[in-house]
């Protein structure tokens, strides 16, 4: 099946939050969700089936020339389906055409799904932020990108 990525908008909220309920034992407020389509330096995309459906979201930031994932989800229905992969690259890409040269993120030291995703885009674990989550209380992973490593695992800008 064919998808689309595009731009998030208010119309998008009811369908994130859903997402972001089934997906996270803490899952960001309604407010900050929809803030972040008046953060000036968010950049926040739909994954969008062919039916109009939405599958995923990821929220990315630009700060200097440093990128960081704020979030990323795909509905448990559509999972594995390469969605995930889709939609991260897409929003990478999108900053290092912007003059983005590292992106950083924060990971559950359990998520293997998620860390498999960052790993196969170039990203290493970088640092442990101790007791970082709650519900359950658990170390993050502090993971960075390089733009070259990212290029030179293949993917193309
Ligand atoms: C993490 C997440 C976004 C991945 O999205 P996805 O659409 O399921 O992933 P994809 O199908 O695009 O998979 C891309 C790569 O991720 C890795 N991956 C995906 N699912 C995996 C799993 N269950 N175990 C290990 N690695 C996995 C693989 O490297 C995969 O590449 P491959 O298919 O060539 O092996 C999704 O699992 C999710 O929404 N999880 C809940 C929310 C979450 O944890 N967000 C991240 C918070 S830091």
């Amino acid at each position: 099946m064919s998808v689309t990525v595009r731009q998030a908008c208010r119309e998008d909220l009811p369908d994130i939050i859903a997402i972001e309920e089934a997906s996270f034992s803490v899952p960001w407020s309604h407010q900050s969700l929809a803030a972040e389509l008046d953060n000036p330096v968010a950049r926040y995309y739909i994954l969008e089936k062919e039916d109009g459906s939405v599958a995923g979201y990821a929220d990315v930031w630009l700060i200097a020339d440093e990128g960081q994932l704020a979030f990323i989800a795909i509905h448990p229905s559509a999972r594995g389906l390469g969605y995930g992969e889709i939609l991260l690259r897409t929003a990478m890409e999108a900053l290092f055409r912007e003059g983005c040269t590292s992106f950083f993120l924060e990971v559950r030291q359990s998520n293997a799904p998620a860390q498999g995703l960052y790993r196969k885009l170039g990203y290493e674990a970088l640092a442990v932020r101790k007791d970082y989550y709650s519900q359950p209380v658990e170390d993050a992973c502090i993971m960075h990108c390089q733009k070259e490593k990212y290029q030179w695992l293949g993917h193309s800008l």
